[in-house]
């Protein structure tokens, strides 16, 4: 299942991602005066955190998506935030200026690129020497309950999807390597993931994402029907005092230029 963080839906995503969000914090461990870069921002909650935690240094967000960037400009002046900005922009091939940042961080927006290859080592060219990478991407599909058992519910099993393409350690190490990282590290993080107080808010959510779309699609109204009860029932099953949640595997990923 893949997730374009729909713009509407970005304080779900926020609260989708809430125990996951407190282990990426962690490891950006974003110092006084750090330049950070965000890639692939969406909506800003980890740029925002990032400017709060660099104080006096600055964090600057970037995504493709205009509507992502325009709701992360308003939520960051929300904040009064006068030490962040927002770019629309392609992360792959963004001229930013080489050797200018000190961090960079990205919370599940780097797994879509159409060259990861150039799209990394134009990462490695904006950070400074000895610079950082933190990055949190998924597991695979098949390690994901959130994906699994939602598919299983439709009937279908998890497809290849982007949201899985840094999944593999050793592909993702020789991609950083190459790109012209060091001290390359993945650590193993487990921890659930939130899809609302309820069963029909978790519902909702679920019937967000694309993926779900295409699937009900090609199930075909009777289809869809009887996929949906299942995915009520999927829902309900992991619904406890606190709401629904699945079990989530992600990958802290860290390097150095
Ligand atoms: C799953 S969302 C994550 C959003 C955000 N990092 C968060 O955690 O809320 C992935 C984001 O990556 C952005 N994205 C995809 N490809 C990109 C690229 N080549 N350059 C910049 N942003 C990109 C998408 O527009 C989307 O907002």
């Amino acid at each position: 299942m893949s997730r374009t963080d729909k713009v509407e839906h970005a304080s779900g995503y926020d609260a989708e991602l809430q125990r996951l969000d407190v282990v990426f914090r962690r490891a950006c461990a974003v110092r006084a005066g750090d330049n950070v870069l965000d890639v692939g921002c969406g909506t800003g909650q980890t740029t925002r955190a990032a400017a709060v935690a660099a104080h006096h240094g600055r964090a600057l967000g970037v995504d493709t998506s205009a509507p992502a960037v325009e709701r992360a400009r308003r939520l960051a002046e929300d904040e009064g935030l006068d030490n962040i900005a927002f770019e629309r922009g392609d992360a792959q091939v963004h001229p930013f200026r080489s050797g200018s940042v000190d961090l960079v961080i990205s919370r599940f927006g780097t797994m879509f690129f159409h060259d990861a290859g150039a799209a990394f080592a134009n990462l490695a060219r904006t950070l400074r020497p000895d610079g950082r990478l933190v990055m949190m991407v998924w597991q695979a599909g098949n390690r994901n309950e959130w994906t699994v058992a939602i598919h299983r519910a439709l009937g279908e099993e998890v497809a290849e999807s982007a949201a899985f393409s840094l999944a593999d350690p050793s592909r993702t190490t020789e991609l950083l390597k190459v790109a012209g990282f060091v001290d390359i590290g993945l650590d193993d993080v487990a921890e659930p993931v939130w899809y609302g107080p309820d069963v029909a808010s978790a519902e909702t959510w679920a019937r967000s994402f694309t993926t779900t779309t295409e699937v009900l699609g090609r199930l075909g109204p009777d289809g869809a029907e009887q996929g949906l009860d299942r995915l009520r029932e999927t829902l309900t099953a992991h619904l406890g005092d606190d709401g629904v949640w699945f079990d989530s595997r992600a990958w802290i990923v860290t390097a150095r230029r």
